[in-house]
């Protein structure tokens, strides 16, 4: 039986057998015997191996060359050795898989760019092992966060005929050959379809039946933005409470934003600390800093004022009813506040047709919670629940009513007050781990370009 690596380093007594197996990191030969370095990704750290030229399957030793993958069995004592509590020593080798002198991963350090290039084998790193894990600690608690609060997890389709944002960023989906590309009619669903932008529409439905809910998966945006913030295939949580309005909203958003943080901080010790140590120094005080102080929270009014008074040379313009660019964004969280920041109540032309109006008739129940490194993590809002006043953005909107007819039902039969937000997964994990680019907390990103994989 194999032992993960994690588990071995874990251990508070020697065993007389154990089994493990991974890839090679390293290896040293003296002349009776060899030590290797084995990791199996459960973990950060390495197990060290040492193998005595005696042993079953040491005539492949040579073949044990970094990324070949070997299976061990032995002892494992406390090690003599500086940095480590254990060592195994080998009674068996062998070789699964031997790794030719052109693997890519020799021992040294190479650019994100290079490794990007190499996203097959990437995760073999520490930096990338590590990232990988913590996202996937990070669904878990997201998961636990709502679990625990009573939300039920709703699976909203990937493939959809509606545009939630409006912003007609969407990749269509089709089964038409390229000669009849435009006959809707007689496309799979008899109508144009698309991967869905945000799982909200559908999100709402659940929400005026079940109360509490979220969603959290994978969402598509063919917006042909080339930065280190977006990507065309991301994953979104999406929280959607019934008989909430927007200050319950942005009081969930900012919960959620500080107890992963919190998370973050505790639960991930060595993969957090190379994060740390590789990519930003100042992460673990900028984290501690989010959980310790008191959030801002501020409306779109307040912030274009604060902007307009700024003094900054900002490369776009800032002014009543255009939207804030990132710049904007990342002045206010970081520069001004130097804390995660909630702007409320936008003007009601820049953002979807599903926002509630207020009553001064000009703004929206629009937020978006911004945070230092990165700007727009969350946005969310409190949803437009009057049925005239729905159907009039309809018009403003230029949307036609009969395909959002099962969507006005909501407003139909049982209205209710209702609000949520979408929180970029990606995001959270670029804030958490101080990387600056989305497409290393991307297992395979999706840009424009770029399908690789
Ligand atoms: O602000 P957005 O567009 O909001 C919505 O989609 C709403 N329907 C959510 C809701 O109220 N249920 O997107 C929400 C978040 C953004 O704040 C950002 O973190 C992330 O999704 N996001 C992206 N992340 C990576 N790449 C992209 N292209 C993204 N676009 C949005
Ligand atoms: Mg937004």
């Amino acid at each position: 039986m194999r032992t993960l690596i994690k588990h071995v380093l874990a251990r508070t007594a020697a065993s007389d057998s154990l089994e493990v197996a991974g890839w090679v990191r390293t290896r040293r030969d003296s002349k009776t015997f060899s030590f290797i370095e084995l990791n199996d990704g459960s973990c950060l750290g390495n197990l060290q191996i040492i193998a005595d030229q005696n042993i079953p399957g040491y005539d492949s030793v040579q073949n044990m060359t970094t990324g070949a993958s070997v299976r061990v069995t032995g002892k494992l004592i406390a090690s003599p050795a500086q940095g480590q509590d254990w060592e195994l020593h080998a009674s068996e080798l062998k070789l699964i898989g031997s790794a030719p002198e052109d693997y890519p991963l020799q021992k040294k350090g190479h650019s994100p760019e290079f490794l990007r290039s190499i996203a097959h084998l990437r995760p073999r790193t520490n930096l990338f092992g590590a990232a990988f894990r913590i996202r996937s600690r990070m669904a878990y608690a997201i998961h636990r966060f709502f679990q625990e609060r009573d939300f039920v997890y709703v699976h909203t389709p990937i493939i959809t005929a509606s545009d939630c944002e409006g912003a007609g960023e969407m990749f269509r989906v089709t089964t038409l050959p390229d000669d009849k590309i435009s006959k809707d009619a007689e496309d799979f669903f008899e109508k144009r379809a698309y991967l869905t932008v945000s799982g909200q529409l559908e999100g709402e439905t659940f929400a005026c039946a079940l109360s509490n809910i979220y969603t959290f998966g994978p969402t598509f945006r063919a917006e042909n933005s080339n930065t280190s913030r977006h990507a065309a295939e991301f994953w979104m949580i999406e929280p959607e409470v019934a008989f909430c309005d927007l200050e319950g909203d942005m009081d969930l958003a900012e919960e959620m934003i500080r107890v992963l943080v919190l998370e973050a901080l505790t639960n991930q010790d060595q993969d957090f600390s190379i994060c740390e140590k590789f990519v930003d120094k100042t992460l673990r005080q900028r984290l501690e800093d989010v959980a310790a102080k008191p959030f801002q929270r501020i409306t779109y009014t307040e912030a274009v004022k604060l902007l307009e008074a700024s003094g900054k040379d900002f490369q776009y313009p800032v002014k009543y009813g255009l939207n804030l660019q990132s710049e904007h964004e990342r002045w206010l969280t970081e520069e001004y506040f130097q804390q995660p920041t909630t702007v409320f109540n936008y003007p009601k032309e820049i953002k979807p047709f599903y926002m509630r109006l207020n009553d001064d008739g000009r703004t929206v129940t629009a937020m978006d919670l911004l945070v230092p490194g990165i700007g727009e993590i969350i946005g969310g809002s409190q949803r437009e629940e009057r049925h005239e006043v729905l159907l009039e953005n309809f018009k403003h909107h230029n949307i036609d009513p009969e395909t959002y007819a099962w969507y006005s039902d909501l407003r139909k039969y049982g209205t209710v007050p209702h609000a949520g937000f979408g929180l970029g997964f990606e995001r959270l994990l670029m804030f958490v781990t101080g990387i600056s680019n989305i497409r290393d907390v991307t297992p395979f990103p999706r840009t424009p370009g770029n399908c690789e994989f």
